[in-house]
Parts: C-alpha cells; structure tokens; sequence
C-alpha cells in the first residue's frame, strides 16, 4: 500500500509510534523514527523493523524545540529524497487534578505535544508543497475530544491538535495535501501501564467493545490516512476507541 513512499514518524520507536512504524514497513515505506531519551530501545526498534526489507533511520532528538523539526525533514530529504507523509505521534502525560498543575506541567505537555506538532507539520509541509503531494496525520486523543479529569494540559494540547488539523487541511488541500487526526481511546501502552488494574477495568466497562485498544488498531487507522484509499479525505479527527466517546 505505501510501496516507494517515505514517512517520518516521531516517537516512532515504542507503543503507537513503533506500531504504526511497522505497518508503514510491512506496506513497503522507508521510515525515519525520531524518538526523545531511549536509544537502547531506538536501536532495537531499528533491527526489528529492518526485517520487512525497507529503510529505517534514527533520530535522536526533543519535538518541543524546533531545530529537531528542521534536522528530521532535512535528515529525510537527504536520505530518501522526498517526505510523503508525517506522522506527528511524539507525546506526554503530566496528570494532575487542576488544583496541584502547575504552570510547568502545563506548560511542558503544551510544549511537547502541541508545539512539537506544529513545528514538524511546519516543516515537512514546506517539502510537500513543492512535491504537491503529501499526508499528514496527527495524533490527538479522547481527551481532546470530551475532556478528562486530571487532564486539563493534555486535554487543551490534544483539542489544540484538532484545531491546528482542520485549520491546515484548509490551506493545504489545495497543494494535494491530506492532514487529518486521530484520536485514540485508551490504548495499551507505556503510557498507560501506570494505572492500576481496578482503573482498567473501569475503563473498560465505558468501552461498547468491552475491551483497551491495542497499539496496532492505531497503526492500521494511520495505515488507511495514508494510503491511496483515504485520498479523499481531509481535516478529520477519527476516534478509534472501542465506541468509548459515542
Ligand atoms: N496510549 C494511549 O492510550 C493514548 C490515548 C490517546 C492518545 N495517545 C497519543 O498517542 C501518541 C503515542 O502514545 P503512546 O501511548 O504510544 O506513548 P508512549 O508509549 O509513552 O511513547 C511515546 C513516544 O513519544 C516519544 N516522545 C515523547 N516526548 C517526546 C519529545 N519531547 N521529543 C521526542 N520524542 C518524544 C517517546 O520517546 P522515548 O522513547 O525516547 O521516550 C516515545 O517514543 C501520543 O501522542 C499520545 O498522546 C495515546
């Protein structure tokens, strides 16, 4: 589906990052990862989803400043001529009842998921105004959709992505570019393994499916945004969540 196309995926090495990495490969697409901290974990990523036979390049690097933006677009540019899609996945938690945020934890969640997707979607919309073609997908959550307790920084940077999708769809669609989002439900990962098994099964009981995503049910909805199939679609934000925001 993707054969000869090259992505760049940003907190591309685990959870949904890594998931949606191998389904670009699995679909024939070189991939550029960029990760923050975890080079052990970067590597091992690498090796693995070398074995589909496509490239896959490192980068070691923080979204929330915007010179990561810059080298990861010049980086892909260089290695694989051209930038086709991006996925803005890169993304952090700092959960705190409003009465204990403080402006840092706010300040850092906006920083790293909000700003950190502007300046990659910045930068590779540059490269694929000239090539006139291009997908972007953004990684939004539930959260951003209908709120969450404990969430007000991730919420307000998660409905900011919305926002920042739709508007860029409308400038971009006429240079035949695709940005859409999307927002996953509550999905098994390093991000949430910290809550306990009596706060999952909570979960769970909202969802109609009955049961938490699994990172792959993310990746193949990232895989569909970027293939020839999805072509005619722009600016939305699709909820992949079990039925958890109906
Ligand atoms: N899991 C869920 O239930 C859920 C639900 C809704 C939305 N989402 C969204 O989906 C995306 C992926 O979530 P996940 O659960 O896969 O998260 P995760 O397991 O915590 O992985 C996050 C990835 O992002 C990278 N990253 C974080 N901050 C970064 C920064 N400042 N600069 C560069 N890379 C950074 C991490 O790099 P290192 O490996 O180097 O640390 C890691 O590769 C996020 O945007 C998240 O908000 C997740």
């Amino acid at each position: 589906m993707l054969q000869g196309k090259s992505a760049i995926i940003t907190g591309g090495v685990r959870g949904i990052g890594k998931a949606i990495a191998a389904e670009f490969c699995k679909n024939g697409a070189d991939v550029l990862l960029c990760y923050r901290s975890n080079d052990e974990q970067a590597q091992k990523t690498a090796a693995e989803l070398s074995q589909h036979g496509t490239r896959v390049e490192l980068l070691k690097g923080d979204v929330a400043d915007p010179k990561t933006a810059k080298e990861a677009v010049a980086r892909a540019k260089d290695l694989f001529g051209k930038v086709d899609i991006l996925v803005n996945n890169a993304g952090i938690t700092r959960d705190k009842l409003l009465m204990r945020m403080s402006a840092e934890d706010f300040t850092d969640v906006i920083s790293a998921n909000l700003n950190g997707s502007f300046y990659f979607l910045s930068e590779a919309s540059k490269v694929m105004i000239k090539q006139r073609s291009g997908r972007i997908i953004n990684l939004s959550s539930v959260a951003g959709v209908k709120g969450n307790p404990a969430q007000v920084n991730y919420s307000a940077s998660k409905a900011g992505v919305i926002g920042m999708t739709m508007s860029a769809a409308k400038e971009l669609g006429r240079r035949g570019i695709t940005v859409n989002a999307i927002a996953p439900g509550f999905i098994d990962t390093d991000m949430t393994a910290v809550m306990t098994d009596d706060q999952k099964a909570k979960i769970a009981e909202a969802i109609s499916l009955g049961r938490t995503g699994k990172p792959e049910d993310i990746a193949k909805t990232a895989l569909f945004l970027a293939s020839d199939s999805a072509s005619y679609i722009t600016g939305q934000t699709i909820c992949v969540d079990g039925g958890l925001t109906m």
